[in-house]
């Protein structure tokens, strides 16, 4: 039961976008909360096989992590990878930049087929224009803060994003322990956005944290281990999906 991709993107693709031009997004939200699992804790080497296996567990969506080695202490993939996974599948792809200049990097991951792109507040004095440039180029945008960084910080301009991710781990690497300040941010959050925001949370996702962080108001729930760790994908997914209804 794919997700069905439910906007034109070519239409959109160079057109003025504003945000209520994301109706998939909406809809997205209306089915949540969703487990999103990130493709930073599949087999590299089966990459195909892993998103297949996760879309027949029922993901509709996926979570790609890229890193810079300079905002995180580590790399992962670039632009020709989320090529390659836009030709595998049509679920919408989720494109988190850990990147010190995300600027520099929006106009390739959109070309690359990300339907949502998410940069850090931690690197922008002022989101907006960055985020607007992302509507624009047709992806759905999103803003994320790392766990020491106050809410207060994003505040101003949590109303001006499709998605927002709240990390639950210093990003950078998958296995890490959910940190449960990441909790007060998403209630925060909850109660500033939209409705049809998408709440995300990342990091230390699993089956002994996901609960909290849907009760917390979380709807879209990036989990990498928690899925790709588990011997039964569509096991664990629906154990997930469960906990977090
Ligand atoms: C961490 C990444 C996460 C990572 C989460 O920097 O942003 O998306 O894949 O991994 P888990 O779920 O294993 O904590
Ligand atoms: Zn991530």
């Amino acid at each position: 039961m794919n997700f069905v991709v439910k906007y034109d993107r070519e239409r959109l693709l160079g057109k003025q976008v504003g945000m209520s031009d994301f109706r998939w997004v909406a809809d997205l939200t209306a089915q949540s909360p969703l487990i999103n699992p990130s493709l930073l804790a599949a087999d590299f080497g089966n990459l195909e096989r892993e998103i297949r296996r996760v879309e027949q567990a029922g993901a509709q969506i996926l979570h790609l992590d890229i890193m810079d080695g300079h905002f995180v202490p580590n790399l992962s993939i670039g632009v020709p990878v989320v090529e390659a996974v836009r030709r595998i599948t049509k679920l919408p792809l989720d494109v988190h930049l850990m990147l010190s200049e995300p600027q520099k990097y929006v106009k390739p991951f959109c070309d690359a087929g990300a339907d949502i792109i998410t940069v850090h507040i931690e690197v922008l004095d002022d989101p907006r224009p960055l985020l607007d440039e992302i509507r624009q180029l047709g992806a759905a945008a999103g803003l994320a803060i790392n766990p020491p960084t106050p809410i207060a910080q994003l505040t101003p301009f949590i109303r001006d994003a499709d998605l927002i991710l709240t990390m639950s781990v210093m990003p950078g690497f998958g296995g890490q322990s959910f940190d449960t300040v990441a909790l007060e941010k998403i209630a925060f959050i909850r109660d500033h956005v939209a409705s049809n925001t998408l709440i995300s949370v990342d990091g230390g996702v699993n089956e002994n944290t996901i609960a909290d962080c849907a009760k917390a108001g979380a709807n879209l729930l990036v989990a990498g281990t928690a899925v790709f760790g588990a011997a039964d994908y569509v096991k664990q997914m629906r154990r997930l999906a469960n906990l977090a209804r």
